[in-house]
């Protein structure tokens, strides 16, 4: 009988998103106890906002579907109608969320430019509006870490701090889009429980490095989280026996964090192999899980995606020309050798 050869699996560093439940988080999941999560009776919810909340020395939290919600939903409490954001120009918050900032809160945003997504504070500072009838009332300033479009770059402590001493001079609030903070506390060796001094509220995805299926947590005070959690139902999310979901924030909490370091020294390897290469002009230096690259004008981007996917490899455009790599759970060190392989066989 004639064998075939078992497909290689698919390797895909399009997004740390796409992570599947591993058979140890999907047992927890199945085990969860569970309640109806509107009446606030999911046991398994509660104990990932309190597990949530502590790590970061925050008061409460709120178990939401997605990180696009727990920061819309932090961003609307923050602000009110004519009231203005500050943030990056590539900010998530701002690119990235449908104008949600528009839409839900009547909210302005200014806009900075940062180093690789990274405002400093004189740069809040001069943004801030003066009372003047013709402006909006500045409210809330909004830093992303790790910053996605920056390539996974990462604050220092002394900047983060800087910004908040400002902010708080000024009277106005903090959010951290943390979708990718323990990327960073990992990279950085800052202290997840110092991180209540410098932020007001902080949204913090389990979707992404950390491998679960689903979810973020918003973190504040009891007050911020009981307001956060009338406009989450406004918003359509209130959910019944989200138990199982938080399950698997709770396992990806405890068991995903530390294994971080894998990706990034995984994505400091996949910068030094392109760098080697002849058709790669640039390649922004990793600082966590995502590698960011420009390949030469004469080398189209669509063909380079279709020369990798030829050899089982997924990736994705990020602008012309540029490519971007993420490492996560899902790609081991076996596949490394494969990414390095078909990166040396494309021709340029
Ligand atoms: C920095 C950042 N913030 C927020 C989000 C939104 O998360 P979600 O896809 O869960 O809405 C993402 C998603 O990739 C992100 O990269």
């Amino acid at each position: 009988m004639p064998t075939s050869t078992p497909a290689l699996p698919l390797i895909d560093l399009r997004s740390d998103t796409v992570t599947r439940p591993t058979p140890a988080m999907l047992a927890a999941m199945w085990a969860a106890p569970v309640g109806d999560d509107v009446y606030e009776e999911d046991p398994t919810v509660r104990r990932l906002e309190e597990a949530a909340a502590a790590r970061f020395g925050m008061e409460a939290g709120l178990f939401c579907p997605s990180g696009t919600m727990t920061n819309q939903i932090a961003i609307k409490a923050h602000t009110e109608p004519l009231s203005e954001v500050i943030c990056e120009q590539t900010a998530h918050v701002y690119l990235w969320e449908v104008g949600g900032i528009a839409f839900h809160s009547s909210a302005s945003v200014a806009l900075l430019v940062g180093d690789r997504g990274r405002l400093t504070a004189a740069q809040v500072e001069a943004a801030i509006r003066p009372d003047n009838v013709h402006y909006p009332t500045t409210r809330l300033v909004c830093l992303e870490n790790t910053h996605n479009r920056g390539g996974g770059s990462c604050y220092s402590w002394d900047d983060m701090a800087a910004i908040s001493e400002v902010a708080k001079r000024h009277g106005l609030a903090r959010h951290l889009d943390g979708a990718r903070i323990f990327n960073a506390l990992v990279a950085t060796g800052q202290r997840s429980e110092d991180y209540n001094q410098v932020f007001d509220s902080i949204s913090v995805c389990l979707s992404k490095g950390l491998g679960a299926p689903v979810g973020s947590v918003l973190l504040g005070t009891q007050a911020f989280i009981q307001k956060c959690k009338r406009i989450r139902k406004v918003m359509g999310g209130g959910w019944r026996q989200a138990g199982y979901l938080a399950a698997a924030g709770l396992y990806a909490l405890e068991n995903n964090v530390d294994r971080l370091a894998d990706d990034h020294r995984r994505a400091a390897r996949l910068a030094e192999v392109l760098r080697q290469q002849p058709y790669v002009t640039e390649v922004l230096a990793p600082e966590t899980n995502l590698v960011i690259f420009r390949l030469h004008e004469r080398q189209p981007s669509a063909d380079f995606l279709a020369a990798l996917e030829a050899q089982g490899i997924r990736a994705s455009s990020f602008g012309p020309q540029w490519i971007r790599f993420v490492t996560h759970l899902d790609v081991d060190d076996a596949m490394m050798g494969r990414i390095e392989a078909a990166l040396s066989m494309v021709n340029s």
